[in-house]
């Protein structure tokens, strides 16, 4: 039985696709603006922006695919967790001037203004600690809101740590960590159930290995 699997593209896309190789599927090295792509064992791969993953997923037009933590903390639900994968580890901060030092416990501002593309993991932080705060919802390129004044605090993705150092941004409180977790269609996994299964095995044993 074949799948139709959602890959991410960005920044989990080569590691998915070295997993996915090492499965057995023949992920194509640079699928260029292909959108999608069927392999030669008639897996059928959808190359996704990684926030539409879970949505292709939850309605069924892909059997299962690769996300995320941080997409799915933000996504709606209706999907299954099946596996963290392992790889693609990133923290989930918020983050300041570094001339603000809220690092070293500076007050923060009464009127608290938080920018990010994460509002519901933002929200539910700033909630569980009492402080209110009006959040700014961005598209991208977060880290240039504290610097033209626009917020006084981020809560951004931290990979290398490169984009904050070179804005002089400094993390002021970590949130939680995400990788990349293996997510399924609950109705289609009873359905493929051998085939999701087998695949899973594949790409767990590789981010295990
Ligand atoms: C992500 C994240 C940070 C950056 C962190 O952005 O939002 O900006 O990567 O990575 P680093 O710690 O390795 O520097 P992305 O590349 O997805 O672009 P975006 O800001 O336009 O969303």
């Amino acid at each position: 039985m074949t799948l139709t699997v959602a890959i991410p593209k960005g920044a989990l896309y080569e590691e998915s696709a070295a997993r996915l190789r090492a499965a057995g599927i023949d992920m194509p090295e640079d699928p260029g603006r292909r959108l999608t792509v069927t392999t030669s064992d008639g897996t059928a791969l959808l190359l996704l922006r990684p926030t539409d993953v879970p949505a292709y997923v939850e309605f069924g037009a892909a059997d299962c695919g690769i996300v995320g933590a941080d997409v799915l903390w933000e996504a709606e639900g209706g999907v299954c967790e099946l596996a963290d994968l392992g790889f693609g580890a990133c923290r989930l901060v918020v983050a300041g001037r570094r001339s603000d030092r809220y690092h070293e416990g500076a007050p923060l501002p009464t009127f608290l203004r938080v920018a990010t593309k994460f509002e519901k993991s933002a929200e539910s932080f700033f909630a569980e600690r009492d402080v209110p705060i009006q959040l700014i919802k961005l598209h991208g390129s977060v880290e240039l809101s504290p610097l033209v004044g626009l917020a006084d605090l981020i809560v951004d993705l931290v990979a290398t740590g490169n984009t904050l150092r070179e804005h002089d941004l400094v993390v002021v409180n970590e949130i939680a960590t995400s990788t990349a977790r293996f997510i399924v269609n609950p109705i289609r996994f009873r359905a493929k159930y051998a085939a999701i299964t087998a695949l899973l095995a594949k790409l767990d044993g590789e981010a295990r290995a």
